[in-house]
């Protein structure tokens, strides 16, 4: 028998919080519910880190988990903050913004994702930011990849952004973009030690505490991967397509599909996928074209799965230094064919975009709190 998210509700709807004196599903305790077959996993959010009642709760709810539903089923449970609780009683909490709410001024909201880390997912997200700004667009560029942020490096930007008096964060700009990333506020190292749940608070927080003003297009770097972690970020944030990096190689294309699979889960539009380090050309050679990791394989996945190939992005050094150096190639250097290749992209993304219109806007129903 395979468990639903509304038994675990009903469930956990019998753990009482022991001062409160409510349960925890009408304090909206437990967020991020997810569930297969045996395995659940979910969030308990508290007001403060390190709660002393956090231990206490977490056992409970295993246990009435196994008790009105299944004595067998594996629940995992992570302990989320959630400051809004400190003050706020559950009767006056907000209702859920709609979309608009969420981010108002934002027109297009593109994920960039990939089946697994060090594919070029992030070379990717910065340069075709780099080359919708070019067009004259106002871009933001949101670094969700907590754990690895890489956009400080890639922009050499390692100011902390100031805050309005608002108490909102004004995302740092350089060449036109407008960017946040938690490597702004935290050391990059220290980033590699969040936790499931606080990655996500904090990109939501990155929607909501962050002014971002108007916005025709607003891309986010996903962390590498299509576990629970991005699925609870495509879920929180109201998008209108997702981008998907890949290499040649048949491995990296199975991360495609499961790529592909997730944002389908959540009826998110694929634009398309985008081949990175799909061919090299020896700068002594213009001539030759060498397919390093193997030829066609994006362009036979893309057909299978009937999503577009928005592009084919060469392996090319200054790629990988332009990345270093902080000026994406499509700045750096704008007529190379590198950044050709990323331009060509962009607008193939943004053709998608236009011609899904209407079917390109979020269809998911936004579970978002403030
Ligand atoms: N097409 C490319 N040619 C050369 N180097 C690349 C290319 N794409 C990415 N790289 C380099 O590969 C490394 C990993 O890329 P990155 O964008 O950080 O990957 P991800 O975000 O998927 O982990 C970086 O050093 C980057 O500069
Ligand atoms: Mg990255």
């Amino acid at each position: 028998m395979s468990i639903n998210k509304e038994q675990i509700k009903t469930a956990l709807a019998h753990v009482l919080h022991p001062t409160e004196k409510q349960d925890l599903i009408s304090l909206d305790m437990i967020q991020d519910i997810l569930v297969q077959d045996k395995y659940m996993s979910f969030t308990l959010e508290m007001p403060e880190q390190n709660d002393p009642l956090a231990v206490d709760l977490k056992e409970k709810a295993t246990s009435a988990i196994h008790r009105f539903i299944d004595k067998d089923a594996v629940v995992d449970i992570q302990v989320g903050i959630n400051i809004s609780k400190r003050k706020k009683a559950p009767e006056q909490a907000q209702q859920a913004p709609t979309q608009n709410q969420v981010l108002p001024g934002v027109k297009n909201i593109i994920a960039v994702a990939s089946g697994k880390g060090g594919v070029g997912k992030s070379t990717v997200a910065v340069n075709l930011a780099a080359a919708l700004a070019r067009t004259g667009a106002k871009v933001g560029l949101m670094d969700t990849d907590v754990y690895g942020p890489s956009i400080p490096t890639m922009f050499d930007l390692f100011e902390r952004p100031n805050i309005t008096t608002q108490k909102k964060l004004i995302p740092l700009e350089k060449y036109g973009i407008k960017m946040v990333s938690m490597g702004f506020l935290v050391d990059v190292n220290q980033a590699m030690v969040w936790r499931g749940p606080m990655a996500t608070s904090a990109i939501k927080q990155f929607m909501t505490d962050v002014e971002w003003g108007e916005l025709d297009y607003m891309v986010l770097d996903l962390p590498p991967g299509t576990g629970d972690i991005q699925l609870t970020i495509v879920q929180t944030v109201p998008l209108s397509g997702a981008v998907i990096v890949s290499t040649p190689q048949t491995v990296a294309l199975d991360d495609v599909r499961k790529g592909v699979a997730m944002f389908n889960k959540v009826k998110v539009p694929v634009l398309g996928v985008i081949e990175n380090m799909a061919y090299f050309v020896p700068p002594d050679m213009p001539d030759k074209k060498y397919h390093i990791f193997g030829e066609g394989g994006a362009t036979r996945l893309a057909e299978e799965l009937a999503v577009p190939v928005l592009g084919e992005i060469p392996l090319e050094q200054p790629i990988r230094e332009s990345g270093d150096n902080g000026k994406p190639i499509v700045i750096a250097d704008e007529h190379s064919n590198a950044a050709t290749a990323f331009i060509e992209a962009s607008n193939n993304m943004v053709q998608q975009l236009t011609l899904r219109g209407k079917d390109a806007k979020p269809k998911v129903e936004i579970k978002f709190r403030s």
